[in-house]
């Protein structure tokens, strides 16, 4: 009688860990949030760089995109996944949530915030174009911003800058003034950062909208929320060391490395993502 032969169990590396992805660079502002709210985690990082800007791509594409990294870091042994995407969770959360069983917390532009905070009742809202043209973001201002005015304003061009780390230079000054005047001239005095990579330019923002405009980022709201989650759906980590961060990319390794070492103000390692992820 022939029996079984038992294959080893290899742990897969990212066992236990949270996933947090994003078409780029732009979602390690999420992930520095999440890395301050739950510094005993371990966490792994995708940057889709290969296949940025997402938000100048279809819907069927984006969706694509999310559920494949999505799906890969759930069989990578993730315990939970964060869309550190306003693009990808607008178009594709959903779908994503339809087909796996950990818990998926997204992204998602403050707006009801933002018309909590607003004075003049008139708020700016800077994403992508594939996220003001998406019916979610209509959803939200519809149930926030019934008696307000939110104006949504694309702006291609953004991402790219931040993912060469070109922040603080004229050319993105004046890419910004194009973008936010019109809103200031319309009585703006909030505006929400409601894509990944805004919050990297939140100083010449803030230079351009002035002093008196509030800046609205959720990424700590998302890192409370991933937390409880944690506590209710999956288990917190019990070590008392920090987590380790792991950090991938479908893009140019090299060039990723550099760009992501200087957002997060620390050398670190990228390796390549898998292909077929
Ligand atoms: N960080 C992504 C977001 O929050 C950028 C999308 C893109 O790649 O265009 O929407």
């Amino acid at each position: 009688m022939s029996l079984p032969i038992a294959s080893p169990l290899t742990a897969s590396p990212f066992q236990g860990a949270i996933g947090v992805f994003d078409s780029g660079v732009g979602g390690l502002s999420v992930l520095r949030a999440i890395r301050a709210a739950l510094p005993h985690e371990h966490l792994v990082y995708v940057a889709d760089s290969g296949h940025a800007p997402y938000g100048d791509q279809t819907e069927a594409h984006i969706t694509q995109r999310t559920l494949t990294v999505g799906n890969w870091l759930v069989e990578q042994g993730v315990k939970a996944v964060t869309i550190a995407c306003n693009t990808a969770t607008v178009v594709a959360a959903k779908s994503l949530r339809e087909q796996t069983h950990v818990p998926v917390v997204a992204i998602e532009p403050a707006i009801k915030p933002a018309v909590a905070v607003s004075r003049s009742g008139v708020v700016g809202v800077l994403a992508t174009r594939q996220t003001v043209q998406s019916e979610a973001v209509a959803r939200l201002v519809q149930q926030h911003g019934a008696d307000k005015r939110i104006l949504l304003q694309a702006c291609p061009g953004l991402v790219e800058l931040v993912e060469r780390a070109n922040l603080h230079s004229a050319e993105t000054e004046a890419l910004l003034r194009q973008f936010i005047t019109p809103l200031l001239e319309q009585g703006a005095d909030t505006l929400v950062l409601g894509c990944t990579h805004f919050p990297f330019l939140q100083d010449t923002i803030q230079r351009v909208a002035g002093e008196g405009v509030a800046l609205l980022d959720p990424a700590e709201a998302v890192a409370r929320e991933l937390a409880r989650r944690l506590t209710d759906c999956v288990s917190l980590s019990s070590a008392t060391q920090m987590g380790q961060v792991k950090f991938l990319t479908s893009g140019d390794v090299a060039k990723v490395q550099s760009v992501m070492s200087h957002l997060w103000g620390a050398p670190l390692t990228v390796q390549a993502l898998p292909s077929g992820a």
